[in-house]
């Protein structure tokens, strides 16, 4: 099959995607499927060959449409509900407790998920703090969910799940919290509305600036994506956006002390949590 975009044009363009989104592209796993989107994205503008479409890319999407289906195209989603689910445990039983202790009474505990991908995160923030009930009885908290992929963002906001993405939620906890519907379940009407999307590139300091100070910050299986110059730019971003004291999380194959020595590694219950 003859594909528009040739190997060396793949160089090319890895390096753009590399330099917008800290997403590394392999030659051997990423060609095809870079490859066929490039093929489909022409066909729809009009375009016979790469060199045009790469024009565009670079020079003719000033409100960034045709970089968003690019991203859109490229990221890896999978999520499910309760991931990894050792560490919504120690949030719940031993941060935000210790937080909820130390804090200011008059002000909310702030918790990102970063990336959140179609929200199965963040709701699992959620459906942990609110079946807990201590914390979420005396104080605000708030959970914001961010990801560079518009498509995930709108999911997440739908809140319809299939089979596959809660299959590791409690019977008695999905039965409380979800509506059945023919084809799968949709998030209960008291929690929909409870997480903050945006769409955000952790790479764009302006956009993560914006969302402000968090005590809690989320960031599982995306940093596996990256390499190490762009995993030390994320996770100094997330330092400066911690209040002291706030802690990050990462995924069961993402170690902090592999890319920064700035936090203070913690383990509680077999779970390794980074403090600021
Ligand atoms: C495998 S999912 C992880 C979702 C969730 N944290 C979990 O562990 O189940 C990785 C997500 O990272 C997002 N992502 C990749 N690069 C990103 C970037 N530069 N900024 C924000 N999100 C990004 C992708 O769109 C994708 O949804």
């Amino acid at each position: 099959m003859a594909y528009l975009l040739s190997k060396e044009d793949f160089l090319k363009i890895s390096e753009f995607v590399y330099r917008k989104s800290g997403i590394f592209l392999e030659q051997e796993k990423h060609f095809e499927k870079l490859a066929k989107f490039i093929d489909s994205r022409s066909r729809a503008l009009g375009f016979d060959s790469f060199r045009k479409y790469f024009f565009k890319l670079r020079f003719e999407d000033k409100n960034g449409d045709e970089l968003q289906e690019l991203m859109n195209a490229i990221t890896v989603n999978e999520t499910y509900f309760f991931r990894e689910k050792e560490q919504f445990e120690v949030l719940v039983n031993t941060i935000l407790p210790e937080l909820h202790k130390t804090l200011p009474a008059s002000r909310p505990i702030r918790i990102l998920s970063s990336p959140c991908s179609t929200g199965e995160e963040p709701y699992s923030i959620i459906l942990h703090i609110v079946e807990e009930g201590k914390v979420v009885e005396q104080r605000d908290i708030e959970v914001v969910g961010i990801d560079i992929d518009s498509t995930v963002i709108q999911k997440a906001k739908i809140a319809k799940y299939n089979d596959r993405s809660v299959h590791a939620i409690p019977k008695n906890i999905l039965s409380k919290w979800f509506d059945k519907k023919n084809l799968g379940y949709e998030l209960g009407k008291d929690l929909q509305g409870s997480v903050d999307f945006q769409v955000v590139n952790v790479f764009d300091k302006s956009q993560m600036r914006k969302l402000g100070k968090f005590d809690v910050i989320f960031s599982r299986n995306m940093l596996i994506y990256f390499d190490d110059a762009s995993r030390k730019e994320v996770a100094m971003t997330f330092y400066d956006m911690l209040n002291p004291g706030g802690y990050v999380l990462l995924g069961h194959a993402e170690y902090m002390s592999r890319i920064v020595s700035v936090f203070r590694a913690r383990k509680i219950e077999n779970t390794l949590i980074y403090q600021k």
